[in-house]
Formats: structure tokens, sequence, C-alpha cells
């Protein structure tokens, strides 16, 4: 595979698998597909966007005709698909925007797929990118697992590859329901596809709309924190590059009609990471320790809370030899050091300035 279509990648983790591929596969011509919603930002890609084997399209998922044509005129062999509307809390504000692109964009690409590949798969694969949200909440019984120093277990179960799907949000439903499309389209029309659960991801360029970047951000301003219920969710948290390093994996090595989890083994509930970034970024400011504990609120739960997902990624890790990285604390202060190294990113976004500057270049065509 050579022409190669990244849906998302002007996106949190689009960005990274873009960069990925871009650096390390020269060979390859690398097309990023995004719509640059609110969520799009190709200030991600600076550092790339110049490289001969990079190219922007500007285009939406769910445009069927345009989507078939960027297949055909490219001469697409592989499709790493990212592009989602991906913030819980926004799909319980807005379903449909959620069902439209991550359900009916989903179908689009596979019809393009199916319809420009026509049979010959030879040297074709279209790899799905989805979440660990799918398999709906795990119980959190086991207090004693966890520790504010480091990850879980916060609980015996584990979602792996057969855990029956079960979602809970409209974000994850429609998660669920992308992937469902995806099998299916193997095992209707053989089409070759692979499919990944990852569990949440934190690191440069997310959205400061997500817990990580949120935290941080409020504590530079003085904000208050908002934590959600109790803040005895847990979650278990992958650095993005770790996840970029796996797409990379299973991209190259994976078998069609295979499904894989990709998780940090490393659970933390609400509460204690926020702690954790507090006192690590008090630190790194120059505040007196646990300074910005002050911060926190308890806020109204989230409706539908999932209260634990923890993923056993055994099988990526025994099949394809992909391992996370072993010091999340590390890999934590390295996040929150880009984003207080990187005011203007971020100040970009609150003050909408990234939207008028970029969406501006790429015209709709
Ligand atoms: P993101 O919200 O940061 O980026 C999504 C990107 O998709 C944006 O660039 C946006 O402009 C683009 N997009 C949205 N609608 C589009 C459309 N109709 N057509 C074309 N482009 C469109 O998301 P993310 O956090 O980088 O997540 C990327 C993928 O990974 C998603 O599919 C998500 O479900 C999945 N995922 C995310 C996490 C996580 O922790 N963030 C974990 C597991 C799986
Ligand atoms: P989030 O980053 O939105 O990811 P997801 O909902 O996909 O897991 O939230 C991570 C956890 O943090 C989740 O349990 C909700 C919680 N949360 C808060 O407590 N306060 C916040 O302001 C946000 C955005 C999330």
């Amino acid at each position: 595979m050579k022409n190669i279509l990244i849906t998302g990648g002007a996106g949190f983790i689009g960005s990274h698998v873009v960069r990925l591929f871009v650096n390390k596969y020269p060979e390859y011509q690398i097309y990023n597909l995004d719509k640059l919603t609110y969520a799009g930002n190709l200030e991600n890609l600076k550092d790339i966007e110049q490289k001969p084997n990079y190219h922007f399209i500007k285009a939406d998922i769910c445009d069927f005709e345009r989507v078939l044509q960027i297949f055909r005129d490219h001469k697409i062999e592989g499709v790493v698909h990212l592009a989602a509307e991906s913030h819980v809390d926004r799909s319980i504000k807005d379903p449909f925007t959620f069902a439209k692109t991550n359900i009916l964009g989903t179908l689009s690409l596979l019809q393009a797929a199916k319809e420009c590949w026509k049979g010959n798969y030879e040297g074709k694969l279209f790899y799905h990118i989805s979440t660990d949200e799918v398999y709906g909440a795990l119980e959190a019984d086991n207090p004693q697992g966890g520790s504010q120093s480091g990850g879980g277990p916060w609980g015996r179960d584990f979602f792996c590859e057969q855990t029956k799907y079960a979602p809970r949000s409209p974000y994850s439903a429609s998660k669920a329901s992308s992937d469902h499309f995806v099998r299916a389209f193997f095992d209707t029309y053989t089409l070759p596809t692979v499919i990944t659960n990852c569990s949440n991801n934190f690191g440069p360029y997310q959205f400061p709309e997500k817990l990580i970047p949120l935290v941080i951000n409020n504590i530079k301003h003085a904000k208050p924190i908002p934590v959600y219920g109790k803040g005895e969710n847990v979650r278990d948290w992958l650095f993005v590059e770790d996840h970029a390093r796996a797409i990379d994996i299973v991209f190259h090595s994976g078998q069609a009609g295979e499904t894989y989890n990709i998780g940090g083994n490393n659970e933390w509930k609400n509460i204690d990471l926020i702690k954790q970034i507090i006192k690590i970024t008090d630190r790194l400011l120059g505040n007196e320790s646990g300074k910005s504990e002050s911060l926190i609120c308890f806020v109204t739960d989230r409706a539908g809370h999932d209260l634990r997902y923890a993923i056993d990624s055994s099988k990526l890790q025994d099949n394809l030899a992909w391992q996370p990285s072993s010091d999340f604390n590390a890999k934590l202060e390295e996040t929150i050091r880009w984003y207080l190294d990187n005011e203007q990113w971020l100040n970009n976004i609150t003050s909408g300035e990234y939207e008028k500057y970029y969406k501006q270049m790429y015209e709709e065509r």
C-alpha cells in the first residue's frame, strides 16, 4: 500500500498518526481528509505540512460522491479512519451529529472503498479506529487495587475482544454502530477490514474540552476544575504516541477481519489523576505544593456516566509485540510541560483564532 487515506488527521490522535506515517514512510503518499470541525486544527500539523508526501483534503466523510472521487483520484489503497465526533458530553447534547458523522460517515467510506476496489482486495486495507467505550461500563470493586502514585487495577474485570457490546452514551452507541458496519462489510463483501478499540488517550494537541488538557489549562488560569460526581470514575490512560505506534503496527501486520484492544494498563480514578496533575503542574509553575487543589469543584455528574473502563490488550501484545510506555508519570509530566510551553496553541483555541486562520485557507471545493 502506497496511497494512504487518513481521515480526521487534523484532530488529536489523527495528527499524531499523520506525523508518524509522513515521517516514517517517505515512500507513501499520505492524504489527510478532514472536515475541520471545531476539533480539527491544522496547527497540529505545522511541522510536517510542507513534506512532499503529505496532502490535505478538506472534505466531509458523509459526502459519499466526494469521498468516492477522492478514492479514485488518488488511487487509495489503505484507509486509517479516525474522523469522528469524539466528546461524550457533546453527544449527550447533540446525538444527531454523532449518528451522522460516526455511523453514516463510516458507511460512506466503507461503500467508497468497496466501489473503488471492486473486489480486487490484494494489498488493500480499511482500518477503523474505535473506542473501548463500546463495551459499556465495568464495576469498580477493588478499592485496594489502585493508588495515587500509579495505575490500577480498580476492579476484577477487563474488556477483551470477546466482550459483548453494551454502549451507554450516544457517543459510544454511534461508535459501536460504526464498528458493526465495518464487520458487516468484512462478512458480507469480504472487504479487508481491521478494528482497534482503544482506551482514553492523553498527550500534546488534545482539544482542551477533554479532562487532562482542561485541568492543566484551568490550573494555569486559576479557574475552577470541574469534577463530575465524586470523581470516583476510573479510566485507563494511554499516551497518544503509544496509540499511534499501535496503529502503525496493526495497519502493517494486523489480520483482516480481526479486532485488537489497545490499553495502557494504567487505571486512575479521576480525582486521583486530577490531584496528580495538580501536583506536577504546581511544581512546574513554581507554585506552593498543592496550591491548586483549592480549584477542585465537584459538579453535577455526567448523565449515564460510565463507572470504569479497563482494557485487556494481551492479544495485541502477544500477537503483534506492542507494549504501552511503562512510565506514566513521566509521560504525564511531558504532556503538562507541552501545554505550558505551547501557550499560543491553547490561546488560539480558546480565542477561536485557529478556526479563522486555517479554515479560510482551505475553502470547500
Ligand atoms: P478529535 O475530536 O480530536 O478529532 C476528530 C477529527 O475528525 C477532527 O479533526 C475533525 O475535524 C474530524 N471530523 C469530524 N467530523 C468529520 C467529518 N464529518 N468529516 C471529516 N472529518 C471530520 O478526536 P480524537 O480524540 O483524535 O479521536 C480520533 C478517533 O479515535 C475517533 O474515531 C475516536 O472515536 C477514537 N478514539 C479516541 C480516543 C480518545 O481518547 N481521544 C480513544 C479511543 C478511540
Ligand atoms: P473525557 O476526557 O471527557 O473522556 P471520556 O468521557 O471519553 O472518558 O473524561 C474523562 C473522565 O473525566 C470521565 O470520567 C469524565 C471526567 N470529567 C470530569 O470529571 N470533568 C470534566 O470537566 C471532564 C471533561 C471530564
